[in-house]
């Protein structure tokens, strides 16, 4: 099963909401990356709104032609906002207003119940679930006891074993993904991953039987501003000659 990549441009809504204005357009950077040959979209509707807006979710839900993957908290305020925009999948992740990025997956054990029933009314209303998730046994089994239909394994452990350069804690954190991989799919839920990922480490997850879609932000549009500087670049430098006389 050939891996799928969704692109989350939550970065790209960061550099425009720097300046509070209209540019640069997640809404485009999405319509690129499809171009590119992308699989699927992902976005984080953050409840304190500091880089995706409301306005890019829906203008994403409008104008993507692949999958759009809405990342939210477990709150009913964004299963009634997901409702109404319908997202192929939403994605439950942990959100605390201080940290600069996911730091941990989401406790799925600690509250059963209340997430069983905003997983429900997302599935009662057509729209596919995940819930991002430490790769350990009580936080799958916890996903499935609540209805998820996809678990996605925060690899941010991983991709720290990797920086660190220690062959034992990287070869740990690849088992247990690979371990809790074998255990969803015998609960039957599906596996993502992501976070943390960049084109040094991500063949180790890539390379995991059962891993149908990965998630990457950061070193897709930090690489982006890189290589896609030259073009930059000269355009703006067209720009400024056509204005010289
Ligand atoms: N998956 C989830 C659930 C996330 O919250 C994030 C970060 O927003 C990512 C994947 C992508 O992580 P990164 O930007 O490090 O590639």
């Amino acid at each position: 099963m050939a891996v799928k990549l969704g692109v989350n441009i939550d970065h790209i809504a960061t550099i425009r909401e720097a300046r509070k204005i209209r540019e640069p357009d997640p809404v485009t950077a999405a319509v690129l990356a499809e171009l590119a040959g992308c699989h699927g979209i992902t976005a984080h509707l953050r409840e304190d709104r500091r880089h995706i807006q409301d306005r890019d979710v829906r203008l994403l839900r409008g104008v993507i032609t692949t999958h759009l993957n809405l990342e939210m908290a477990a709150s009913q305020e964004m299963v009634q906002f997901a409702i109404d925009v319908q997202p192929d999948m939403v994605t439950l992740v942990p959100e605390n207003r201080q940290e600069i990025t996911t730091e941990g997956g989401l406790n799925v054990a600690a509250k059963t119940e209340e997430l069983a029933r905003l997983i429900m009314t997302l599935k009662n209303n057509d729209i596919a679930v995940s819930v991002f998730i430490d790769p350990e046994t009580d936080q799958v089994k916890a996903s499935k006891k609540v209805g998820a239909d996809f678990i996605e394994f925060h690899t941010g452990k991983f991709s720290a074993a990797y920086e660190m350069g220690s062959i034992q804690d990287l070869s740990r954190e690849v088992s247990a993904i690979q371990d809790m991989t074998v255990l969803a799919s015998k609960y039957g839920l599906r596996a993502n991953a992501g976070h943390g990922l960049n084109y040094r480490n991500v063949g180790y997850i890539a390379a995991i039987e059962g891993i149908e879609e990965l998630n990457i932000g950061h070193s897709i549009i930090g690489r982006a501003a890189l290589v896609g500087m030259d073009r930059a670049v000269k355009e703006m430098l067209d720009a400024i000659r056509r204005a010289e006389h």
